[in-house]
C-alpha cells in the first residue's frame, strides 16, 4: 500500500516538475494602479485632496459622471517639454501593486468579480485547477501603463527579465510567456533587448494574445477627440486631456510598417493625415507637445523585427474595428465625426494583430478566433486549453 503511494507521489511530482511556469504581461489598463493624494487644488469641492493608498485603477465608482473629473486629475501625467519627461500630477503619488504575483491582473476592480474586471481570472483559475500556485509558478509583471518603453518606468525591462530568470531558477523549467494587448508590445520590446542565448535558456514559448503590435487606428480619434471607452454619460472631451497625457498612447499609434503613406487615417475639410503626418496632426489638433513626444519615440520603440522564439499569436477577428475617421466640420474635433471600419477584434486592426505575418516572422503561428473581441478572447475555452497544453500543465 505504502509502496503504491510512494510510486504515485513520485509520478505526480514528476508531472508537476515538468510544468512550465507562466509569466503574464497584461495590456494597457490591465493591472491595478494605486495612488496616494496630498493636493492643494481639486477641480470640484467633492474631489478628495488627501487620501492614503487606494485603487486609482480600477475602481469603477471613480469613473461615474462627475467623479471622473476627480479621477482624470489624479491619473493624468504631466509632460515637461524642457526635459522631455513625464511625471504624476502635483500632489499625486502612484505605485503598481502585485509585481511578481497575479493579484493586480486577476480582477482589475477587486470589488467586481465579473465582466471585464475579471480580466485574467479564467486563465489563472484554469492553471490553479492544474495545481499551479498564484505568485509561485503563475505570476505577472504589472506596470504603470501610462508610460511606454521609451521611459521604461521602474526599470521594467530589467525587472521583467529578472522575474523570468527567477521563475526558471525556482522551477527548473523554461517560462511560458503570455501577453495581452499592449503587453505584446512590451514583450516584443523586452525580447528584442534579450540575446538569443537568453531566450533559448529561459523561455519555452511566447503567446501574444490580441497583440496591438502595430498600434490601432482608433488612437487617432483618442488624441483628436478623446475616447469615452463606452462609459455611459461620459464624453470623449472629458477624458481627452487625460488620454493625451499617456506616453503609452503614442506607442499605440498606427505603425509605419503596416499603414503606408497612401492610406488616409483622418480627413478634415482642409487636409488628410496618413501615418507619415503624425507630427502635423498633433499640432493641428492643438496638442504641440504631442509632436515632440512622438518624435522622441519614433525611431526607437516601434520595431517589428522577428522576436526569435516560438510564438503563438492568438486573437479575435470578425469585429467592426475603426479604420479611419472623417471630421466633417472644419476645426471641430468634437462634433461631426464619421467612422469607417475594417476587420479586427473591435479594438485592434487585423493587420496589427497579424503583424508577424506581414513581417514574415519565422517561428510564429497565427490563429484567429472568429467572433471573439479584444478582451473576450482571454476567456475563450480553446485558447485556455492551448495555454495549458503549451505549459505542460
Ligand atoms: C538587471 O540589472 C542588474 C543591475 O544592473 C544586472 O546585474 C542584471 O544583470 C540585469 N539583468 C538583466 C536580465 O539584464
Amino acid at each position: 500500500m505504502n509502496g503504491i503511494f510512494i510510486i504515485m507521489a513520485s509520478i505526480v511530482s514528476l508531472a508537476v516538475a515538468q510544468q512550465s511556469p507562466v509569466l503574464i504581461i497584461p495590456g494597457t489598463g490591465g493591472n491595478r494602479l494605486e495612488a496616494r493624494l496630498d493636493k492643494s487644488e481639486v477641480p470640484h469641492f467633492y474631489c478628495s485632496k488627501k487620501a492614503d493608498w487606494y485603487d486609482l485603477w480600477l475602481d469603477v465608482k471613480q469613473l461615474l459622471p462627475g467623479a471622473i473629473d476627480c479621477w482624470c486629475e489624479n491619473i493624468k501625467l504631466l509632460y515637461d517639454a524642457e526635459t522631455s519627461t513625464f511625471s504624476n500630477n502635483k500632489g499625486v503619488e502612484t505605485r503598481v501593486p502585485c509585481y511578481g504575483d497575479v493579484c493586480g491582473i486577476e480582477y482589475l476592480d477587486p470589488s467586481l468579480k465579473i465582466g471585464d474586471s475579471a480580466y485574467f481570472h479564467d486563465i489563472i483559475q484554469a492553471f490553479a485547477d492544474k495545481g499551479y500556485v498564484r505568485g509561485e509558478n503563475i505570476v505577472s509583471a504589472p506596470y504603470d501603463f501610462r508610460y511606454s518603453a521609451h521611459s521604461n518606468k521602474d526599470d521594467y525591462v530589467n525587472a521583467t527579465m529578472t522575474l523570468a530568470e527567477d521563475l526558471y531558477e525556482k522551477t527548473g523549467q523554461k517560462v511560458l510567456w503570455v501577453s495581452h494587448s499592449m503587453g505584446g508590445l512590451w514583450s516584443h520590446y523586452i525580447l528584442s533587448k534579450a540575446d538569443q542565448a537568453w531566450k533559448d535558456k529561459y523561455i519555452e514559448a511566447w503567446v501574444p494574445v490580441a497583440p496591438a503590435y502595430g498600434g490601432t487606428a482608433n488612437e487617432m480619434k483618442l488624441f483628436a477627440s478623446g475616447n469615452n471607452e463606452g462609459i455611459p454619460g461620459v464624453s470623449g472631451k472629458t477624458v481627452r486631456e487625460e488620454q493625451r497625457s499617456y506616453e503609452s498612447n503614442f506607442w499605440l499609434l498606427p505603425s509605419l510598417y503596416l499603414w503606408d503613406e497612401n492610406e488616409v487615417l483622418v480627413t478634415t475639410p482642409s487636409r488628410s493625415y496618413t501615418s507619415k503626418d503624425f507630427a502635423d496632426f498633433f499640432v493641428d489638433i492643438g496638442f504641440p507637445d504631442g509632436k515632440q513626444i512622438y518624435e522622441a519615440m519614433k525611431n526607437e520603440v516601434y520595431g517589428l523585427e522577428d522576436p526569435g522564439l516560438p510564438t503563438f499569436v492568438r486573437y479575435g477577428v470578425g469585429q467592426e474595428t475603426p479604420a479611419s475617421y472623417e471630421y466633417t466640420k472644419a476645426g471641430d474635433w468634437d462634433n461631426g465625426l464619421k467612422q469607417t471600419n475594417e476587420d479586427g477584434d473591435g479594438t485592434v486592426n487585423r493587420r496589427s494583430l497579424e503583424a508577424g505575418l506581414a513581417m514574415k516572422w519565422e517561428n510564429a503561428d497565427h490563429k484567429a478566433f472568429d467572433g471573439e473581441d479584444h478582451t473576450s478572447v482571454l476567456k475563450n475555452k480553446d485558447l485556455i486549453a492551448e495555454l495549458l497544453e503549451l505549459a505542460n500543465a
